[in-house]
């Protein structure tokens, strides 16, 4: 399957990625922020975004949610594969996804995250496919909304594919 439309190229991407750093240090009290990668498709966005923001206690960290299998979409089945193991009581935390499709593992993880009391919980997504949404889900800080249409490349994969392609592209049928 090819993957030769590109959508949103890596520059436009950076860009993007730049504004919403700063948005994000406007938002922001002094202090650190946990940045919740949700794995495998953010890896790439929150590496970027970690180094566009620009205090020095952005902290790191990792969780991993399978819904998908190997499908293109949504089995509406979301299943925590990895915790975080620190605790965010108390602390800022952004969660940081690649994509929103359904919303359903945004919702999952954000009444996961709640029950542990963080002092703030907000997402950061690079994509929103709006057209798509089955469970409503509030996203402060939004990269690019975008049709629906399966992308990859920046993280994002098909089968564990094209995670590694630098701009974004649709999966052609
Ligand atoms: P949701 O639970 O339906 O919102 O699904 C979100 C997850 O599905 C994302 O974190 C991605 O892993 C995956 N996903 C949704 N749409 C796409 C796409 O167009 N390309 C690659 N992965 C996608
Ligand atoms: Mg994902």
């Amino acid at each position: 399957m090819p993957a030769d439309r590109v959508l949103i190229t890596s520059e436009q991407i950076q860009t993007r990625i730049r504004e919403m750093a700063e948005e994000i240090e406007r938002d922001y009290a002094p202090g650190p922020i946990y940045l919740v990668s949700v794995l495998k498709g953010s890896f790439i966005f929150v590496a970027d975004l970690a180094r566009a923001l620009r205090r020095p206690n952005i902290r790191i960290e990792f969780m991993a949610i399978s819904s998908y299998g190997n499908a293109k979409t949504s089995s509406g089945q979301v299943r925590l594969t990895r915790d975080l193991d620190v605790n965010i009581e108390g602390h800022q935390v952004l969660i940081v996804e690649d994509i929103i499709d359904s919303g359903l593992t945004l919702t999952y993880l954000k009444r996961l995250l709640e029950q542990r009391r963080p002092k703030s919980l907000e997402i950061a997504t690079l994509l929103d496919k709006p057209e798509r949404r089955v469970a409503p889900v509030a996203v402060k800080y939004v990269g690019f909304q975008i049709p629906d249409e399966f992308v990859v490349g920046y993280g994002l994969d098909y089968a564990e594919d094209y995670r590694n392609l630098n701009d974004i592209r649709i999966l052609q049928q």
